[in-house]
């Protein structure tokens, strides 16, 4: 499989910043084996969708509402990403859960809506400081897949994304056989609970991953690619990820 690096910029830029960010990832990603994506925050999607017209780099929102539509003020769909030129979707995402109390369940559909409207969920699993001291870090995750995976996710039109909390702009990452290990147990789940082959099933990693780290990171089994948060918004460090991959 074809290693997938995703930029999430979160709440960050502007759209001088947002061109210059896209011609520089435009130029990596033509050189790159990598399959590329980026999120913006959902007021520059449309003109990083047009400035990445021609270009090997796909773009994500990052979250959507679980209904197709209604009075939900602030709130985006599934539907209206895709229109503006998505392809992806983060859900799920660790801040998004901590700050506004997302359930599995919520994740869930909102995967499921987004697999319905013609997008591929990132859906963000991950353990905080606490679970993995208490030693709760495998029973947790699995959990999280379990549940934040859609009711008959069959097809392979998703991806999963393994986040410990604690390595979130932390500077931090767990050890090169806790990820393997932690990601077997991810496409494990999985596997088990969609019916598909492992091979099917791509389990990003991110956490603190950078230009410094990302070729380590990329390196080990079962890593199917990169969720990168800060070192996204660098043109630089971003760059360099794509060139390790
Ligand atoms: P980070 O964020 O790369 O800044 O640690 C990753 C993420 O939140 O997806």
């Amino acid at each position: 499989m074809k290693k997938l690096i995703v930029g999430n910029w979160k709440m960050h830029g502007n759209a001088a910043m947002a061109h210059a960010l896209a011609e520089s990832v435009a130029a990596a990603a033509a050189a790159s084996k990598a399959d590329v994506a980026v999120c913006p925050p959902a007021t520059l999607l449309t003109q990083v969708v047009g400035w990445l017209i021609g270009a090997k780099v796909k773009t994500g929102g990052q979250d959507c509402h679980a209904e197709a539509e209604g009075a939900h003020t602030g709130d985006i769909s599934a539907a209206m990403l895709k229109e503006a030129g998505a392809a992806y979707v983060i859900v799920g995402h660790s801040e998004r859960r901590a700050a506004y109390g997302e359930t599995n369940a919520e994740v869930a559909e909102k995967a499921a809506i987004a697999m319905k409207s013609g997008l591929i969920p990132i859906i963000c699993v991950g353990e905080t400081a606490e679970q993995r001291k208490a030693g709760r870090e495998k029973a947790v995750v699995g959990r999280q897949v379990k549940e934040s995976l859609p009711e008959g996710a069959v097809s392979s039109h998703f991806v999963l994304a393994y986040e410990p909390v604690w390595a979130i702009g932390s500077g931090r990452t767990p050890t090169p056989e806790d990820i393997r290990e932690m990601h077997a147990h991810v496409t494990a789940v999985a596997a088990r609970h969609t019916g598909l082959t492992a091979d099917k099933i791509c389990v990003l990693y991110g956490g603190s991953v950078n230009a410094a780290n990302a070729a380590i990171l990329l390196a080990i089994d079962g890593v199917g690619g990169v969720l990168v948060g800060g070192a996204s918004v660098k043109a630089e460090e971003f760059t360099t990820i794509l060139r390790a991959a």
